[in-house]
């Protein structure tokens, strides 16, 4: 048995290491759709079809549980596939299997209170409100899911999404520290200047993001507290084990690495984040 880990890119590693860190037994099998990254701009349809060629693919390769690390496709396709195709996949296959987002943990934490705590209407804005910026693909800015289910959740809390159309591609392409830095100043102005002022806590909301949090960090007010994705969602699925025993994790500690892209090692900019060099192998 094994956890499937699923982005359109490198992003998603930055969940995978909150993973390892949580459960160090765990088998790990990677799976980065670099063949067709960055998915942030495309149609709601493609990245329905590309996250369930990736669930496909992972399943195969002995995967049970997938967790999608990646905010577009937990976004746009999750619930979708979660409706339509994986009760039916998962009669074919007759084992237990399921996909698990990264939208419900982040939003979980950004609150303060258990997905299940959903006010019965939405209610008013209090008058004094805490910013919450997002930054995040244009696909989960237009998805809207983040100002949805905490406007449903928390009164005090007003949520302005900003999205960063080039990041995650220009994090994929390994480009450097001095234009990543002017490309993320640029949105956290951009999202001040719409808003009135700096945010008061920040989502990456891009799992590629986490890459380059040093640089959100500087371009925000010192202290902003940062909601981090890759540790809600490793404290999520934890409970999700214990809740779900027919779920194992592994427990040799084995991990793969896959891409549907070019095999080989992983730019300078993973490689600093991840440590070590890094291959991917061709899925
Ligand atoms: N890392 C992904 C996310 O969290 C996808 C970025 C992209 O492919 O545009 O949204």
């Amino acid at each position: 048995m094994a956890i499937g880990v699923f982005d359109s890119g490198v992003g998603g590693l930055t969940v995978h290491r909150a993973l390892v860190e949580r459960l160090p037994q765990a088998d790990l099998i990677y799976l980065a759709d670099q063949a067709n990254a960055p998915y942030g701009g495309r149609p709601g349809e493609e990245i329905v079809e590309l996250t369930k060629a990736g669930c496909i693919r992972l399943f195969e390769e002995g995967a049970d549980l997938i967790v999608l690390a990646c905010n577009t496709a937990s976004a746009i396709a999750l619930r979708r596939l979660q409706q339509t195709w994986l009760p039916g996949y998962r009669r074919e296959q007759g084992r237990p299997l399921n996909v698990l987002g990264i939208i419900v943990p982040t939003i979980e934490a950004a609150t303060g209170l258990p997905w299940e705590h959903e006010a019965e209407r939405l209610s008013d804005k209090v008058e004094k409100v805490d910013i919450l910026g997002v930054f995040s693909t244009p696909g989960t800015a237009s998805s809207r899911v983040y100002e949805i289910e905490i406007d449903k959740r928390r009164q005090d809390v007003a949520v302005f999404s900003e999205p960063c159309p080039n990041l995650a591609r220009m994090i994929e392409e390994g480009a450097g520290a001095v234009a990543l830095a002017s490309e993320v100043e640029k949105h956290v102005k951009q999202l001040a200047t719409r808003v009135g002022r700096m945010p008061d806590r920040a989502i990456l909301g891009c799992t590629h993001y986490e890459m380059v949090a040093d640089m959100f960090r500087a371009a925000l007010p010192v202290g902003t507290p940062l909601i981090h994705q890759p540790q809600a969602t490793a404290d999520a699925l934890s409970l999700y084990l214990e809740r779900r025993p027919e779920y194992v994790a592994g427990e040799t500690g084995v991990r793969r690495f896959l891409t549907t892209g070019v095999a080989g090692p992983q730019n300078g900019l993973v490689e600093a984040f991840w440590g070590a060099p890094l291959r991917f192998e061709a899925a």
